[in-house]
């Protein structure tokens, strides 16, 4: 970014953010950009090709002015991996990254206030983070995913909606005991109880169209062959596009969980780690994505993700809206997550278009920030 003449930082939250001047000195800006982390062994494109298509967009405008700024920002820590929250860095953008977030610590006891420390930043300056108010809106590039555009022979599509997401942590608490010496019946066994509700969690989001539900992380302790657990601590990962059934569904995994450790004797307890609605993309940006798709010569696709991103935290204080990338096989999160080369191309001739409406839609440029 600084090869192409822009101004670029590295915010208090991690965040890397670069400024490609408009026009004028009053120009508004527009923000483009995805996160630059990952989950451990993931593919080469989630989050960051974003990042770099937005850049690549920059390059290929050869110094021309807009009548709109353009911020590049790389986000930090969209995943949620090592402290357990996700949207760490773009929560910083809209003020949510507050007193409870830094201290949230990860499994050596660092606090995200320490991280950011050790990192060489200062949190006291993370108001230099928040977006100025002169933002007119966010776009998102990003790989689908999943298996939807592949489906439909659809090198892009536009997003509408992100589906909301609940994220906990649910701890089997029973007793410890020999495994050789231990009746079945005389048992307290936190794995067995909590292998009874992961089957009832799957059986419950198979019945529930297009709910899914992830036991992602299990860890038991003590962890050795010839004990039997005192604890089984598990992940929750809980998605619907209706924020109602999913809360509902919760509420139902909850009680049953607390059914099946009572009739063993044991207890469990639930810790919440992320509440995420589900979010509304902007509809005059989904309706110029479209466009733009169109003019880049392919039919586009209307879709709602079923992945979190941070353009549903933007959401909350300027118009968001994201452009999907097909995914071969629909795998993600895993280093067989690809893209193909003439889909990215098209995605740039997509956003050239998308630039070239927005610079001379009235509509768009009349908008007052709410940043
Ligand atoms: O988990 C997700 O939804 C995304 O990969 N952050
Ligand atoms: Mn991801
Ligand atoms: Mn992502």
């Amino acid at each position: 970014m600084s090869a192409l003449g822009m101004q670029v930082r590295i915010d208090a939250a991690g965040n890397l953010r670069g400024f490609y001047a408009g026009a004028g000195p009053e120009a508004p800006r527009i923000l483009l950009g995805s996160h630059l982390d990952t989950v451990p062994n993931a593919g080469a494109f989630d989050g960051v090709l974003g990042v770099v298509l937005a850049v690549a967009l920059l390059e290929s405008l050869e110094g021309h002015k807009l009548p709109f700024g353009i911020e590049v920002v790389g986000f930090s820590e969209e995943e949620g991996v090592r402290f357990g929250v996700p949207f760490i860095g773009s929560r910083a953008l809209v003020g949510r990254l507050d007193s409870e977030l830094l201290s949230r610590q990860d499994e050596h006891g660092e606090s995200v206030r320490e991280a950011i420390r050790k990192f060489g930043l200062d949190v006291d300056e993370l108001p230099q983070a928040l977006l100025r108010e002169d933002v007119l809106g966010y776009v998102e590039f990003h790989i689908e995913q999943g298996p939807m555009l592949e489906s439909l022979g659809r090198p892009l599509g536009a997003v509408d909606a992100i589906v909301g997401q609940n994220r906990l942590e649910f701890t089997f608490v029973g007793r410890a005991n020999h495994a050789g010496t231990t009746p079945m019946h005389l048992r307290h066994d936190a794995v067995a109880a909590a292998a009874e509700w992961i089957v009832v969690v799957e059986e419950t989001a198979r019945r529930a169209e297009n709910l899914v539900a992830t036991i992602g992380l299990m860890e038991t302790r003590p962890g050795v062959a010839n004990v039997i657990a005192a604890e089984a601590r598990i992940t929750l990962d809980i998605r619907h596009a209706s924020d109602d059934v999913r809360t509902q569904t919760l509420e139902n995994l909850t009680r049953k969980a607390e059914t099946i450790a009572a009739a063993r004797n044991i207890t469990v307890k639930r810790r919440v780690l992320l509440a995420q609605p589900a979010v509304a993309m902007d509809r005059f940006l989904v309706g110029q994505i479209e466009q733009a798709i169109r003019k880049a010569g392919c039919e586009p696709h209307r879709m709602a993700s079923g992945a979190g991103h941070d353009a549903m935290i933007l959401a909350q204080k300027i118009p968001a809206a994201m452009i999907f990338l097909r995914t071969p096989g629909g795998v993600s999160h895993d280093p067989a997550e690809s893209v193909q080369r003439e889909d990215v191309v098209k995605a740039l001739e997509c956003g050239h278009h998308l630039l070239a409406q927005l610079a001379t839609s009235r509509e768009f440029l009349g908008r007052t920030c709410r940043a």
